[in-house]
């Protein structure tokens, strides 16, 4: 078993010996950055060497920066997701570039981590003719080498785009190209979301083999990025050299080199398992949990998965003097320790000793990260403090849960109370009220929360307070069939569906909505069956303008948190016959507050296709996305 120690030390030496100065990891808190709340990749903190500002250490830097993504909170639990992780990165500022870095990094996990090449698939990036960047023949032209040195056979294969899926299969591949979605990297993502100023370009993506047994579609959409568990992303090299600029791209000052490896994910793949919880760090915590619980990980795999992962990120955070409270940075640090305390009670660990588990983190990550071993005893005291302070609230809701659960069912409004006034987490209402053989009215508390409280932390999402910046048919196309999907989401998963973002490109449309659950597929099939049954239905697309309070009695839709002139302009769907002169509300399929433009008859949609969800998954807190389009 190599340790995540050795395997850092490996990597900082291998690039100081080849001309890196080592410098620390940034602050989790990110400097100078209000754009996030915490620090995600390891660019975020040297974004100005990236744009020519000379760095003191000079033009080969190499580091392993501490990174935490809240929004993937509610997704741990399976084998490979964390919250708080290292990304082990290398930079030049303007230096050598992919003919040196990728041969380098090949040499570094062969070589040095040991991983059998055989195991290792690589992307890159297909081109994007749209914005004049060509398919990185570069790359492919470096990888063949590499692979056919080792012996390896090495067919490239082009995937191709998100419109198709991707679900091409392996079809012998060894290099494989895929589109901007998959293959551009910044820190916006694809170039159309950029904005301007923002440094990005195509990236080289490195994924390990676990084997054919980990992956339930093998043979048939089976290919490197289709997440199926065989593979897994370890690292990815990007080749940041464009600047959008004039809503076009230029060439930056520089030619740079972001690379990112997972260092939890490479200590998985050299160990051969692809369960990132058994590495060395993240076992200790587990080992930890199964001794003082008498209960083993592989009986009750996600409760110790949240508790090792959240330990890990809070003790982080409290070194870097986040503190827990209701807002920004420290909600997100009592989320995870109070998260930590419900699952560490349902797997059997003893109250109170939450705070025992941060000692263990700092052994396992301390000899690197000295700073939180200086820190330990303010951060084991600030998760006592903290886990006392949530069992007393909780014992609190507990008389308070007594006293309004009388019946068979608690109110959606009481449920509501509990949470808002008692702190008692909604989870709680719900299997306390299932022991008793009550039930709780989830929807009813679903609406009540939403019409209090600010979920919206999708950060700075490019909103529709009126208008598209691209007005292509088929963005005009797509954005009407936004407002059908917001719709059929309300009809499907309760009214309380809210728009929080929103994003709509000449090939899809991206939604974010707040929703407390990963959505069935079920669900995703029926908002599809909705959304196409009305584009069939060809209705009518009715607009006037109108006072925000009238809009506002109309229940017309709108995004939170969006502000909206006095006067404003509302587009109603539907029914059949509705005219500007006669637009039917009372009939009408949707009604939103919407700066258009749309098309005037759903029958237009249909001459781009059918609707399909590509995907949907979480974006942060409460905060679910989806990505659909029309073929
Ligand atoms: N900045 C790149 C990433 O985060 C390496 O994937």
């Amino acid at each position: 078993m190599k340790t995540s120690n050795e395997i850092r030390s490996k990597y900082l030496k291998f690039f100081a010996d080849r001309g890196h100065a080592v410098i620390p990891s940034a602050s989790l808190v990110p400097e100078n950055d209000p754009t996030t709340l915490f620090t995600g990749s390891g660019m975020q903190p040297l974004l100005p060497y990236l744009l020519g500002q000379p760095h003191p250490k000079g033009k080969r830097v190499v580091d392993s920066q501490k990174s935490f993504r809240a929004a993937d909170i509610e997704e741990v639990g399976d084998n490979r997701h964390i919250t708080f992780f290292e990304m082990l990165g290398n930079w030049s500022f303007g230096d050598y570039f992919k003919q040196e870095q990728l041969p380098w990094i090949f040499e570094f996990l062969t070589r040095e981590v040991g991983l059998d090449p055989k195991r290792l698939y690589v992307t890159v990036f297909d081109g994007a003719p749209e914005i004049g960047i060509p398919r990185d023949e570069e790359a492919i032209q470096i990888w063949t080498k590499l692979f056919s040195d080792a012996g390896i056979d090495n067919k490239f294969v082009v995937i191709g785009s998100e419109a198709n899926g991707y679900e091409v299969g392996m079809q012998g591949g060894r290099i494989f190209s895929y589109d901007a979605k998959k293959n551009w990297w910044s820190r916006a993502g694809v170039p159309a979301h950029m904005p301007e100023g923002e440094p990005g370009g195509p990236d080289s993506e490195m994924f390990y083999d676990f084997g054919t047994e980990h992956d339930p579609k093998w043979g048939k959409e089976c290919h490197p990025n289709c997440d199926c568990g065989r593979f897994m992303e370890i690292a990815n090299s990007v080749f940041m050299e464009y600047l959008k600029k004039g809503g076009n791209f230029e060439k930056l000052v520089q030619q740079n080199v972001d690379f990112g490896g997972g260092l939890e994910r490479i200590v998985a793949a050299s160990n051969g398992d692809p369960d990132v919880f058994r590495i060395d760090t993240l076992n200790a915590v587990i080992e930890e949990l199964e001794k003082k619980s008498g209960k083993s990980y592989v009986e009750n795999t996600v409760p110790f998965r949240v508790v090792a992962d959240h330990i890990h990120g809070a003790t982080f955070m409290l070194t870097d003097d986040v503190l827990p409270s209701n807002s920004d940075r420290g909600y997100f640090l009592r989320r995870l320790i109070r998260r930590s305390v419900r699952y560490a009670d349902v797997i059997g660990f003893p109250a109170g000793e939450l705070s025992t588990l941060a000692r263990v983190v700092a052994k396992t990550h301390g000899e690197h990260y000295t700073e939180l071993i200086e820190h330990l005893v303010a951060t084991e005291k600030a998760i006592a403090d903290e886990e006392s302070k949530f069992r007393e609230t909780l014992s609190r809701g507990m008389k308070e849960f007594e006293k309004l659960t009388k019946g068979d069912t608690v109110s959606g409004h009481d449920a509501y109370v509990l949470f808002t006034t008692h702190g008692f987490p909604f989870e709680l209402t719900q299997e306390l009220a299932k022991e008793r053989g009550a039930s709780v009215d989830i929807n009813a508390f679903k609406k009540e929360m939403d019409s209090h409280r600010d979920l919206s932390r999708a950060g700075a999402e490019q909103k529709f307070k009126g208008g598209l910046a691209d007005q292509s048919e088929a963005t005009v196309r797509l954005h009407t069939a936004h407002h059908l999907l917001l719709k059929a989401l309300q009809m499907v998963l309760g009214e309380s569906v809210k728009q929080r973002g929103s994003n709509i490109t000449g090939e899809r449309l991206r939604i974010d909505f707040a929703h407390p659950a990963k959505m069935t597929d079920d669900e995703k099939k029926e908002v599809e069956r909705i959304v196409n049954e009305k584009i069939k239905e060809h209705l009518p697309m009715v607009r006037s303008t109108m006072p925000k309070e009238e809009a506002e009695k109309l229940n017309a839709q709108h995004e939170f948190g969006a502000k909206y002139p006095d006067m404003v302009s509302v587009y109603s769907l539907g029914p059949v016959g509705a005219t500007e002169d006669r637009p039917m509300y009372d009939q009408s399929f949707s009604i939103e507050f919407c700066g258009g433009p749309h098309v005037s008859n759903t029958s237009e949609i249909e001459k781009s296709g059918t609707f399909k969800i590509q995907k949907e998954e979480a974006v942060a807190a409460g905060i679910r996305r989806i990505k659909a389009v029309l073929a």
